[in-house]
């Protein structure tokens, strides 16, 4: 980076005037909690579907409309571009964005590969930009809680956990957007779509991994990637957890829980927590005996902020105002995508991977492998 550009990454920057690419349906969460900021003006939105970009933009009162990013950047400035759109435009849209001198707050998945995602960030680096990524189940004030009594030690050892994304996706509608169930444009299946959201709450609880044993199944839906995954992933400091991931699930779930030494940590919820979803449960002084009281410490806050795009994006753009790094809830969004590509490669290879295997410059860094197995005929009625 030039004197320059690294002076501008840490100054201030304006905020205000904002562009949201791809206006489906997360693009309304983004434009619901930018109208509550009154330092924010959405001044226009690109997408290429002219219906749904002038439903959305007559219905939140935008003046600039386009087909494309580029159209965008062509007709006007802005200082912050939002990427909604498929997983598979992200790193385009993301350099496109920097080098035009915005910063990027781009959804969940970043984008198709831990080399996609180094690039990006080396693009940002270059234009003194921020590239943050939406994953919120990091964000709310319980979750942050948790991850601070983890953190210091007040929990115990983590020992053994369950992280499990149940949820419920049908052919006749999610599978039938075309861009789903496509390697090329979704870039995987529930593990990268869906499940990320909670390995990524589960690496911001417990930290590094060290090492994924995984497969990956079709099961059900006519779609070329996975529907179903498992995988036991071991972490630096020693916790042991076992990750399911399904769109199969009629009774959908969200759940995290971690067992240590002196208790159990759960949460359960489908798209978003609170206070209410965490539970903390002491271990029993005796074996069998009931539970010891809940040590002060542990009480989860009364000034409980829901997890959501809202604590993220407030943090977010609190930090691009300022010039301060992305907060912890925004940065570093390789962990995630590290424990996907991982559970792909293991389901792939046949054989346990560790982050050695994912070096840079390593094949595993450029693209997930697609290792799945095709289950959908067994135990179908003859
Ligand atoms: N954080 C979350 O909880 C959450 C929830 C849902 C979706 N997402 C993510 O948001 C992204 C979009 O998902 P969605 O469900 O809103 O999809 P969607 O299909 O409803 O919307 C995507 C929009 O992008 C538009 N588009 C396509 N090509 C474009 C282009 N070249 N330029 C501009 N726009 C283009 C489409 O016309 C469509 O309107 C995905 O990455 C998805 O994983 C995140």
């Amino acid at each position: 980076m030039t004197e320059d550009r690294a002076a501008a990454a840490a100054a201030p920057t304006s905020a205000s005037r904002v562009a949201i690419v791809g206006t489906g349906a997360i693009a309304h969460a983004h434009q619901r909690v930018l109208d509550t900021d009154p330092g924010v003006h959405v001044v226009a939105v690109a997408d290429p579907s002219t219906q749904v970009r002038d439903a959305f933009a007559d219905q939140y009162g935008i003046h600039g409309r386009y087909g494309t990013l580029e159209e965008l950047l062509a007709a006007q400035p802005v200082d912050v571009v939002h990427l909604c759109t498929p997983p598979g435009l992200h790193r385009d849209q993301a350099v496109a964005a920097l080098r035009a001198g915005a910063h990027v707050v781009c959804e969940k998945p970043p984008v198709l590969s831990l080399a996609e995602l180094d690039e990006v960030l080396d693009v940002a680096r270059e234009a003194g930009r921020e590239y943050a990524v939406v994953f919120q189940q990091r964000t709310g004030t319980a979750a942050g809680h948790v991850q601070r009594l983890l953190a210091d030690g007040a929990l115990g050892r983590p020992l053994v956990g369950i992280c499990h994304t149940l949820w419920f996706r049908r052919q006749e509608d999610y599978y039938a957007v075309p861009w789903r169930g496509k390697w090329a444009t979704e870039g995987g299946g529930p593990l990268l779509g869906l499940g990320i959201h909670q390995l990524d709450l589960l690496g911001f609880l417990l930290g590094d991994w060290a090492e994924v044993d995984a497969r990956a199944f079709r099961l059900d839906r006519e779609v070329e990637t996975e529907d179903t995954s498992t995988a036991v992933v071991r972490f630096a400091n020693g916790a042991v957890v076992s990750v399911v991931t399904t769109a199969l699930a009629p009774r959908q779930t969200s759940y995290v829980r971690v067992d240590t030494t002196l208790g159990t940590v759960e949460v359960e919820h489908l798209y978003g927590h609170d206070a209410r979803s965490w539970r903390l449960t002491p271990a029993p002084a005796v074996t069998g005996g009931a539970p010891e009281p809940a040590p002060d410490a542990w009480a989860l806050p009364v000034d409980d902020e829901p997890s959501g795009h809202a604590p993220l994006l407030r943090e977010v753009y609190a930090a691009l105002r300022t010039g301060a790094p992305l907060p912890p809830v925004a940065a570093d969004p390789h962990r995630p995508l590290e424990l996907v590509t991982a559970i792909y490669a293991s389901a792939a290879l046949g054989r346990p991977v560790t982050p050695a295997d994912l070096a840079p410059g390593s094949d595993l860094r450029g693209a997930f492998l697609h290792g799945v197995e095709d289950r959908r005929d067994v135990g179908a009625p003859a």
